[in-house]
């Protein structure tokens, strides 16, 4: 990855390694608007985003965050101007063809979930080669969320199950929720533990819907090309002064 290293490439000193995410999802936002207040086009936000999400996955390396997934694309973004879909669907191909040698090399494993076969098939090729070649490595989990919504990825689940509840493979009481996650596209992934949002927008829009049912969510009003290290840096503060209960009571000392 040729993300430039800058800054803040070992852990700063006001976070606590034990209390770092294992996994953390961002939803890249707001390439268009970041584009826009430059007076560019909105395709250079796009190549702008791509760069933020290289030096976000090196910087989760160097800090030894294990797992990172990226929205990409979702199943609506479909309903863009054509231009801009095709311009993307040419980005993510040459971004991959451009970066695979560096993520073998830096033992970076990618994965890529959603329905792929709707993308186009140069794509979808330069997506299976991708995966094939890093299957290996063991270093940082990166998944990128491609014409992915949570809502048909649990569909999707949902119907692999019945079939195997038609052919008598699995009885409906057998159906807890670890065998409901062997079927999602993210199999074998921990849940993120954080989930960050650019560019101030408050919503999961169809993101991991089952995955972030206990993540923390973290906010902000940058805009994802202006998202770097430091923002970063940020979101992991917040993250550590968050309580986690899972539900649970916070611990209560007797004589409180
Ligand atoms: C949302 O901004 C961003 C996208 C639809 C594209 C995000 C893609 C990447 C960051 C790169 C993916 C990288 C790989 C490795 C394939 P927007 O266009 O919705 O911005 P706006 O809300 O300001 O219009």
């Amino acid at each position: 990855m040729t993300a430039q290293k800058t800054e803040l490439q070992e852990l700063p000193a006001d976070l606590k390694r034990e209390l770092l995410p294992k996994h953390v999802a961002v939803i890249c936002d707001g390439n268009g608007r970041w584009a826009k207040r430059q007076g560019i086009p909105r395709f250079l936000g796009h190549q702008r985003g791509v760069d933020a999400l290289k030096d976000l996955l090196r910087c989760c390396d160097d800090w030894g965050i294990g797992a990172l997934t990226a929205y990409a694309f979702s199943t609506e973004n479909w309903g863009r101007p054509q231009e801009e879909v095709d311009f993307l669907m040419t980005l993510f191909g040459r971004v991959l063809r451009q970066e695979l040698r560096e993520m073998i090399e830096e033992n970076i494993q990618i994965k890529f979930v959603g329905n792929l076969t709707a993308l186009p098939k140069s794509l979808q090729a330069e997506i299976s080669r991708s995966m094939e070649e890093t299957k290996g490595n063991r270093g940082i989990r990166f998944t990128v969320a491609t014409n992915y919504g949570g809502r048909q990825e649990i569909l999707h689940a949902c119907h692999v199950i019945a079939q195997q509840v038609q052919q008598g493979l699995l009885q409906p009481d057998e159906i807890d929720e670890t065998t409901f996650e062997r079927h999602l596209y993210t199999a074998g992934i921990c849940d993120p533990d954080l989930l960050i949002r650019t560019s101030g927008e408050m919503r999961l829009s169809n993101f991991l819907l089952w995955q972030t049912a206990y993540a923390e969510i973290y906010i902000t009003e940058t805009l994802w090309p202006d998202f770097n290290r430091s923002e970063f840096h940020h979101a992991l503060c917040a993250y550590q002064q968050r309580e986690r209960r899972f539900g649970k009571v916070p611990h209560i000392s007797p004589e409180s």
